[in-house]
């Protein structure tokens, strides 16, 4: 058997099904708005790459930081056999811990972009030609077919994605992977902390446009696969901070009057001039909201590890 798997626990269809879904629910709803989920095509995982990479963006930078100075307490604490990766996509900064867990026999990276974990899979397998890996093309919130594998288990969610997700998507998140944790099992999670405006707006408004290219990218899919119209050119790319909420909102603006047609749908979409489509939440964290929102969940939050410049957090829970 090859050492790398990947397994589609959806047809491909389904995909295109919940595609439909969201998209119908999101642009009738006022105001309108979209799951960050459909960025992640082929083209949208590689411009997420390229986000990773630029000046402004400093979470993935802080993480694996973190990363590679605490993957030995990491390792020590959990003792892991097998690491399930929830949105794994490159895996870059999970080497760190690949490297660090001398017991590892198994690697699940699970992720919507079959690309990203195809790319990632081949990568990983040269470096550890031992580790079994096999990869899950899921949607992590959902429940979630996982592959029998050895304990203790090491869950773990990196980059910040958690908070993509809005409050009660969390819960219901937190919740499902808390049920699926047995004793001895552990949950690594990656939070972006808040910070001043200045940064966090610079983060996703990059100077270079990348930021801008990847909100716009859910046009693209939304063209591809439901053979709408949508003209990137006619929506600017808008990133706010919320101080409700504590998140930084990503939205689309449409810059005139204008009408979309989504064939796939039986739709026409109708945007006024400036009006504002909602792509993506990404809220920021503070200690006692981690503590609290894992303690809601029965998970007892055991380490707290921030980079040095205090502006993202490692932490490690288990079951209570
Ligand atoms: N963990 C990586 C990637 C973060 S980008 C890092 O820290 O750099 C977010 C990743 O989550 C992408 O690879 C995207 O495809 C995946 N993703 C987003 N929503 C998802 C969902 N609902 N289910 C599964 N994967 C998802
Ligand atoms: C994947 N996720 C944590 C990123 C974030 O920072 O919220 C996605 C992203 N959106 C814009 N830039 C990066």
């Amino acid at each position: 058997m090859s050492p790398f798997e990947v397994t589609r626990t959806l047809p491909a269809d389904a995909t295109t099904a919940a595609l439909r879904a969201d998209v119908l629910a999101g642009l009738t709803s006022e105001p309108k708005a979209l799951p960050p989920k459909w960025f992640y095509d082929a083209r949208g995982s590689e411009l997420f790459e390229r986000i990773t990479q630029l000046p402004e963006y400093y979470p993935t930078r802080a993480e694996a930081e973190i990363l590679r100075d605490r993957a030995a307490d990491i390792a020590a604490a959990s003792g892991a056999r097998t690491l399930v990766e929830l949105g794994s996509g490159s895996s870059e900064k999970t080497r760190h811990l690949l490297r660090a867990l001398p017991e590892l026999a198994c690697y699940v990276p699970v992720d919507v972009s079959e690309s990203a974990l195809a790319q990632a899979g081949e990568a990983l397998l040269a470096e550890h030609p031992e580790l079994r890996v096999h990869a899950l093309v899921a949607d992590f919130t959902a429940p979630l077919d996982l592959p029998d594998t050895p304990g203790p288990r090491l869950f773990v969610f990196l980059g910040g994605t958690i908070g993509n997700l809005l409050p009660a998507e969390r819960t219901a998140f937190l919740k499902a992977v808390r049920g699926r944790l047995e004793p001895g099992d552990a949950l690594l999670i990656g939070t972006d902390l808040v910070k001043d405006e200045a940064t966090l707006v610079a983060a996703y408004d990059d100077a270079q446009g990348v930021t801008a290219a990847f909100n716009k990218n859910v046009l693209a899919v939304m063209n591809r696969e439901l053979g709408a119209d949508f003209d990137p050119d006619e929506f600017d790319h808008i990133a706010r901070w919320v101080p409700d909420g504590e998140w930084i909102e990503m939205r689309l603006r449409a810059r005139t009057d204008l009408t979309v047609k989504i064939p796939a749908l039986d739709l026409a979409v109708t945007f006024a001039a400036g009006e504002e489509m909602r792509t993506e939440v990404s809220t920021k964290f503070r200690h006692e909201t981690v503590r609290d929102e894992l303690a809601a969940v029965d998970l007892d939050l055991k380490e707290w590890w921030t980079d040095a410049a205090g502006r993202f957090a490692l932490s490690l829970s288990a079951a209570v």
